[in-house]
């Protein structure tokens, strides 16, 4: 890590990249393997340099001394005794009989294959891709491998990421702040200016491309006045700075565009996305951006929504805003990732029949197919709004001619905002394996969005970043497991929560066994703990307007945003189906509609998100809503507290800074879990009259 003014290097600021000394067993058998590195690269495989560069630093500080580095194979002087790595493109002749024909052809453009090769005389590890940047994931493998403990000898790894993109969306302004977020200051801007704080953002590059991560948005996706200039002369130079630092990492730039810039920046009249004179301005834009970063990504847009200005103004649809943009960028090899966060926020609370959580799909399914080729469609998880739980977006699925990417929210705005540990990856799993059955059984959200089930040229991830300038990047240094647990599930999705959980404990604070047993159940139980003492059921909301920390079980109520419970005397909840309600659960197709249409089948999680129900309703858990509402208030509590008991038990075995850190965190958590539990429970006892069925405290 190249930061820190001369500060020593913080375990939490390394994050995944600690590189720790091995024990030396391990040592030894790992050192066998590594006495030289050395690098096969033909001209313009840049990503190569920094691969050396990476595995040279990582081993050095694992196995305490650095693999000699030479650029040709027979450069070996061990005769056969010494292994070597043997890193580079598969188009090379040194490793040309590494990979079969086929091998080479499933590994795309950056896969990667991991190969011990034991011959007469040598004996390598080959670390290489189609690319370079294959050949980069490749070496961060490796070294998580050695890492973790895990044994090389015999090594046949072969990898590729399920979609093209995988996205990174920063919330930040140039002003300093981070939307959402809860990690300090943004580490790109302050006052204004760009920081130009590049060892940082290097280091941050270097978190990135060691999980596969391969994009980064960097302004907030509310493009304010200052923001809408990035793309404007006077800052496209330090924007190009910003670009040629991930472009060290293979990770490539975009940025999130104004709608209406062409007025606000060009002195059009218009932003008609139809209007010739507005197209050109586009197309000028983007051929001055691309002067300035030939490899830049393309543009992230939010358009009408919240506000933002969009084709609506003009009559057009979201078809002829995107596909406007995508014609600016097309001859550039860029793309535009348009947000599908489209909804009503003037809503009539009076008016039952709308739902908010109908509207991106009402807006976006009828254009299935109008979207060019280099448009890719971003949806949230869920109808709403990263609620704790909300059922996976219709669209994943309902869209089959158009490319997607699922839309993630590392950062924890509804989720307690990094003071509570709420470990989302078992949330995102959900999503992510959840059957669209769009085309049969196995249509996995995974595979709508990747690209895979409708052979879409584009697809993958995007999550909004949990990232500030705190010298533990995460404030929390337990949340930083979401941002490396969405990195690697956009990687390979199908990984388990409880593999990608041991892989970031052991990377992040060693093997111990107790350590790494502690700090993996805590973080695994931490969604439902969450879960158990905020909204129930999967009826979301209930947190204070605004800030949306902490309960306030009416603040959205009788509010524009269209998040209502419509809790009365008798009962709670929204019907969403299509017999009586507001005909949501039809979106889906065949399976998923009918089991959210019913209440006998609707699961339990999810109840009150489709169902308006009473108090009395018996769950599939045997209890009564009202009874389930106040149990799962008490035992979050419980466990909230638990969770500072198994904590501490972890005194001494961890750096104390990563210790207090997280323990005074947790000692918020409890405190604030209560406060949950009391509003909550007695804002349903005074509706609805009934007690606890165990006669515990309620006010
Ligand atoms: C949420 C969040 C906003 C954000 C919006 C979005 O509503 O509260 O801060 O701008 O999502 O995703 O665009």
């Amino acid at each position: 890590m190249s930061r820190q003014n001369g500060e020593p290097i913080s375990d939490a600021y390394q994050a995944w990249l600690r590189y720790v000394r091995l024990k030396p067993e391990l040592a030894k058998e790992y050192s066998s393997w590594c006495g030289a590195a050395i690098v096969v690269a033909s001209e313009g495989a840049p990503l190569l340099a920094t691969a050396r560069k990476e595995l040279a630093a990582g081993i050095e500080s694992m196995l305490g001394f650095a693999p000699q580095e030479s650029e040709q194979s027979q450069g070996n002087e061990n005769s056969g005794q010494e292994g070597f790595l043997l890193i580079g493109t598969l188009g090379e002749k040194e490793l040309q009989n590494v990979a079969s024909e086929s091998e080479r052809s499933a590994l795309g453009s950056e896969g990667y294959l991991l190969r011990t090769v034991e011959e007469p005389g040598r004996r390598f590890i080959a670390i290489a891709g189609n690319t370079d940047r294959g050949a980069l994931y490749g070496a961060f493998h490796f070294l998580r491998l050695m890492q973790t403990g895990q044994p090389i000898r015999g090594l046949n790894v072969v990898e590729r990421p399920a979609g093209s993109l995988r996205m990174i969306n920063h919330w930040d302004n140039m002003d300093g702040s981070v939307e959402r977020g809860y990690a300090g200051r943004s580490i790109f801007y302050l006052d204004g200016v760009f920081r130009e704080d590049w060892g940082r953002i290097r280091d941050y590059a270097r978190l990135m491309a060691a999980i596969g991560l391969n994009a980064v948005s960097i302004n907030n996706v509310n493009v304010h006045e200052t923001e809408t200039r990035l793309i404007a002369p006077e800052l496209l130079p330090t924007v190009a700075k910003a670009a040629g630092v991930f472009r060290e990492y293979g990770v490539r730039l975009y940025l999130s565009i104004n709608f209406a810039s062409p007025m606000e920046l060009g002195e059009l009249g218009t932003a008609d996305p139809l209007d010739p004179q507005v197209r050109r301005w586009w197309a000028e834009r983007a051929a001055d951006v691309y002067r300035h970063i030939p490899d830049f990504g393309g543009f992230v847009v939010k358009a009408d929504s919240e506000f933002r200005p969009g084709p609506f103004t003009y009559g057009r649809d979201h078809a002829d805003g995107a596909n406007m943009l995508a014609d600016a960028l097309r001859p550039h090899g860029g793309i535009v990732v348009w947000r599908c966060f489209v909804y009503d926020c003037l809503q009539d609370w009076r008016d039952r029949t709308i739902d908010r959580a109908r509207a991106a799909y009402d807006h976006f399914r009828p254009l299935d197919g109008k979207f060019a080729d280099n448009v890719v469609l971003q949806i949230k998880n869920g109808p709403v709004d990263f609620q704790v739980r909300e059922p996976a977006s219709p669209l994943f699925g309902g869209m089959q001619a158009t490319n997607q990417l699922l839309e993630l929210q590392i950062t924890q705005e509804y989720t307690g905002q990094q003071k509570h540990l709420c470990y989302l990856v078992p949330q995102w799993k959900e999503v992510i394996d959840f059957d669209t059955c769009a085309i049969g059984e196995g249509s996995t959200v995974a595979k709508a969005a990747t690209g895979e089930l409708f052979g879409r040229p584009v697809g993958g991830f995007a999550g909004v970043a949990n990232i500030g300038d705190e010298s533990n990047w995460t404030g929390n240094p337990l949340a930083q497991a979401n941002y490396y647990g969405y990195g690697r599930l956009a990687w390979r999705p199908e990984l388990t929560a409880e593999q990608i959980t041991d892989e970031w404990v052991k990377l992040t604070f060693g093997d111990d066994p107790g350590v790494v047993e502690t700090i993996s159940r805590m973080l695994l139980e931490s969604w439902s703990i969450y879960e158990n003492y905020t909204s129930p059921l999967g009826i979301g909301w209930m947190v204070n307007p605004g800030h949306h920390y902490g309960p306030n079980v009416d603040g959205y109520e009788y509010s524009l945003w269209g998040t209502y419970h419509y809790a009365d005397s008798r009962g709670l909840g929204v019907d969403r189906t299509v017999r009586t309600g507001t005909g949501y659960a039809g979106q889906y197709h065949g399976a998923p509609a009918a089991i959210y249409e019913s209440v006998e089948s609707c699961p339990d999680e999810l109840l009150l998100f489709f169902h308006h129900l009473p108090y009395s309703h018996v769950l599939k858990s045997g209890k009564t809503i009202i009874q389930h509402i106040y149990d799962s208030h008490f035992e979050g509590v419980e466990q909230a507290e638990g969770l500072i008991v198994s904590w501490r038990g972890l005194e001494g075995k961890i750096d104390g800074e990563r210790y207090e850190s997280v323990l005074s965190r947790l000692k918020l958590q409890a405190k604030h879990a209560a406060e949950w539990r009391d509003v909550i429970n007695t804002y349903f006892y005074r509706k609805s009259g009934v007690p606890d069925a165990h006669n515990r405290t309620i006010y």
